[in-house]
């Protein structure tokens, strides 16, 4: 909301060619250099969770989920989310995440896929408990 204002008002005063004294802090073509730091800092990050597409599962095999917990496993080309319910039912979903296809992680403590690139989370059956993902894991069916 007080952005939108501050919009409002910093339109109008460009169109009607006032000086404005948002114009400054708002310019896109500002440069902060006390955040390009970040910036990089955070890209490098995000880069380096695609290096999870060329490495190994957590286990090598479906068979090494126990009850109650989830794993990564490779599965050819790509990796798939296994979740094995408390009864032994086994649950497998892309472990690519629908937002930009990073490959989520299991998260023991909140029994859930999470992904390490922006914060999606998924639920023990794939579907999106948080964005910014907006589709739950494909089925592996799908993959
Ligand atoms: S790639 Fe998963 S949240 Fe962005």
């Amino acid at each position: 909301m007080t952005h939108g204002t501050i919009a409002g008002i910093l339109l109008t005063d460009l169109i009607l060619g006032r000086k404005s004294t948002w114009a400054k802090l708002y310019d896109p073509s500002r440069v902060r250099i006390g955040g390009v730091g970040d910036f990089i800092s955070e890209n490098l990050n995000v880069a380096a969770q695609y290096l999870e597409w060329v490495t190994p599962g957590d286990v090598d095999s479906v068979e090494k989920v126990i009850p109650g917990t989830g794993a990564v496993v490779r599965r050819g080309l790509t990796k798939v989310a296994a979740y094995r319910d408390e009864n032994g039912t086994l649950h497998e979903h892309s472990a690519i995440c629908t937002h930009l296809n990073c490959i989520v992680a299991w998260n023991s403590s909140e029994k859930t896929w999470d992904c390490p690139c922006h914060g999606s989370r998924f639920d023990m059956q794939g579907k999106v408990i948080n964005g910014p993902a907006i589709n739950g894991l494909a089925s592996v069916e799908n993959t």
